[in-house]
């Protein structure tokens, strides 16, 4: 099984960005930890804060992997293009949140990706990267 964590835009500051919100691991060790909890799983990691390199990231993996799990962070909420490469390739992608962006500000009430996801993870913290990764299993 073959799956991509691909994050955007700030989420490289996680451990340091609003920890109240985000908590206070940094990715690396997140991604360490799932590298541990799942030795079966052939697991990568991409963050950009870049539009235009989550797109291409989308479309580099989308006809090969097995699952994709997108965080694409406030590009979520604006990003069109985003959301139309996620329609556009044949892989499955799980959206993950850390918060609950349901609780939050109007506008992190919108996802231009979610409509064409396998499914939303939101509001569980760090630990919907691993639920993630379960619902692919
Ligand atoms: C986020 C929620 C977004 O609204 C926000 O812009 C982020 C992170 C989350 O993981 O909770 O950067 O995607």
């Amino acid at each position: 099984m073959k799956l991509i964590i691909i994050n955007g835009p700030n989420l490289n500051l996680l451990g340091k960005r609003e920890p109240e919100i985000y908590g206070s691991d940094t990715f690396n060790a997140i991604f360490k930890n799932l590298q541990s909890k799942f030795p079966n799983v052939e697991l990568s990691y991409y963050q950009s804060n870049i539009e235009g390199a989550l797109i291409d990231k989308l479309h580099e993996v989308g006809f090969d992997y097995d699952g994709i799990i997108l965080n694409a962070a406030a590009y979520t909420h604006t990003s069109v293009g985003i959301g139309d490469a996620v329609k556009a390739i044949e892989t499955p992608v799980v959206e993950v949140h850390i918060s609950n962006v349901h609780s939050r500000e109007e506008f992190r009430h919108v996802s231009y990706i979610a409509a064409n996801a396998k499914g939303v993870i939101f509001g569980f913290g760090i630990k919907g990267y691993e639920l993630a990764i379960q619902s692919f299993l």
